[in-house]
């Protein structure tokens, strides 16, 4: 196990590139499964989860070639086998999206059922609902979704919520389903936007993708793609923050500012001052963080995958002010571990009440999940004195070399052996 060892104090100052996201490549790599053709996907962020799909795609038959780093070819020619694994679910619950694909091609798909995180329960009932809506026979055995259907037939389906995955594994489905398939009461997020833009070079007929109702034409069959990957709009919002809570002045370059609006505004009402230009985004701090309220929300509201983060800014705010998180049930399992940072944050239900104190102090804290991970860097960076953050590998599922761009903007941190945990 690794451990992170971080002393703050080090205002953060210069250029970050953003990567490609996470949360683009992982449902672009199960479209790779609707065609026999070759997907060639470039800017591939090197991360856990990113690994984690390729053992499953290779599970399923495909063939990979990822010698060139940033880039990866996937060519499933033949689908040879149609379970996705508890072992390789259970670590990544985003594997459900083979789903919609395995089902759309071949017919059969046997997922193991995710199971919840530390985030919450995180049930995939609206993805069964659609695709049961589409002619599914779904039966849940030993752990297991077994899913069977002769073809898929395009319907008109509403969400009872809007869901990122859901949306994403139905738009999936319908590309090869009978006819057309309405959905409504989408997710409307930029990763969203990507799948649909990349099915369509594919061949496929994806209308509304970014709105809540998305129609999809069935094909017979899909083609290949070649396609350059989104940049990652919360790996550039996390260092945009790092910046904040530093009192520096952070540049991240090659992001789209206009996936950010929710949280640049929200910065710029924490009285930091916010440059957008095509180049990407600059935060700069004047030393002061004025304590502001937010709610989370779907796209384009301000982000869940934000909350974490911010939450930490917060932290250091001039006076307080409540945090509403109305996407996941729990994701407040950073608070605790910034409390022992010296943060005062009083929980209550979906909001955190954030007073702000003048310093935070290093200790010693555990990450929990991916962006409460981010959360405790954030904070160790501006704490005083020394903290040193467990389980880290929650923190490498989506942030590629974090210490690395971080130190090459003035931070002093660096990957230990942990011996605690
Ligand atoms: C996606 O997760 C992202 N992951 C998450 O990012 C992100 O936090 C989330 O969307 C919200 O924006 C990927 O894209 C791989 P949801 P997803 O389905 O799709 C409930 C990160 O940090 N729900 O939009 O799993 C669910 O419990 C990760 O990169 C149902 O009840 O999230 C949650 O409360 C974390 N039934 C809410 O909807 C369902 O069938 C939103 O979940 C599906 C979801």
């Amino acid at each position: 196990m690794q451990k992170l060892v971080i002393k703050g104090g080090h205002p953060l100052q210069g250029s970050v590139e953003a990567g490609g996201a996470k949360n683009a490549a992982l449902p672009l790599m199960c479209a790779s499964l609707l065609t026999s053709d070759e997907v060639v996907l470039r800017r591939i962020p090197a991360l856990r989860d990113i690994r984690t799909t390729k053992q499953l795609l290779l599970q399923l038959g495909a063939q990979l070639d990822d010698f060139t780093p940033g880039m990866l070819r996937i060519k499933a020619r033949e689908i040879a086998d149609h379970t996705a694994p508890y072992e390789l679910v259970k670590t990544m619950r985003a594997s459900v999206m083979v789903l919609g694909p395995l089902l759309a091609r071949e017919g059969k798909a046997d997922v193991s059922l995710p199971g919840g995180c530390a985030i919450g329960a995180r049930p995939i009932d609206q993805h069964l609902k659609g695709l049961a809506a589409m002619g599914a026979k779904i039966e849940l055995d030993q752990g297991y979704i077994r899913a069977r259907v002769k073809r898929l037939q395009g319907v008109d389906f509403t969400f009872d919520l809007v869901t990122v995955t859901g949306t994403e594994n139905l738009i999936l489905a319908s590309a090869l389903a009978r006819g057309t398939t309405v959905l409504r009461n989408c997710a409307a997020e930029p990763e969203v936007v990507e799948l649909a833009h990349v099915l369509n070079r594919m061949g496929a007929g994806v209308e509304g993708a970014g709105t809540d109702t998305v129609v999809i034409e069935g094909r017979e069959s899909l083609g290949g793609a070649a396609h350059e990957i989104m940049p990652d709009r919360i790996e550039a919002g996390t260092y945009l923050m790092a910046g904040a809570i530093t009192r520096g002045d952070v540049r991240v370059v090659g992001c789209e500012s206009s996936h950010l609006n929710a949280l640049l505004e929200k910065l710029d009402d924490a009285g930091l001052t916010v440059e957008a230009d095509d180049d990407g985004v600059r935060v700069v701090s004047n030393g002061k963080i004025r304590s502001r309220n937010v709610e989370t929300n779907p796209y384009p509201g301000f982000a869940t995958d934000f909350q974490a983060q911010y939450m930490a800014l917060m932290a250091l705010g001039d006076s307080e002010c409540g945090i509403t998180e109305n996407v996941f049930e729990n994701r407040f399992m950073h608070a605790p571990e910034l409390v022992r940072m010296g943060a005062d944050i009083r929980i209550s239900g979906r909001c955190a009440r954030v007073i702000g104190v003048q310093t935070l102090s290093g200790a010693h804290v555990q990450a929990t999940d991916l962006r409460a991970s981010a959360s405790l860097v954030l904070a160790g960076l501006a704490a005083e004195g020394i903290t040193e953050i467990h389980r880290i590998y929650h923190l490498e599922r989506g942030y590629e070399r974090m210490p690395e761009k971080l130190s090459a903007l003035g931070a002093d941190i660096r990957r230990a052996k942990d011996d605690i945990v």
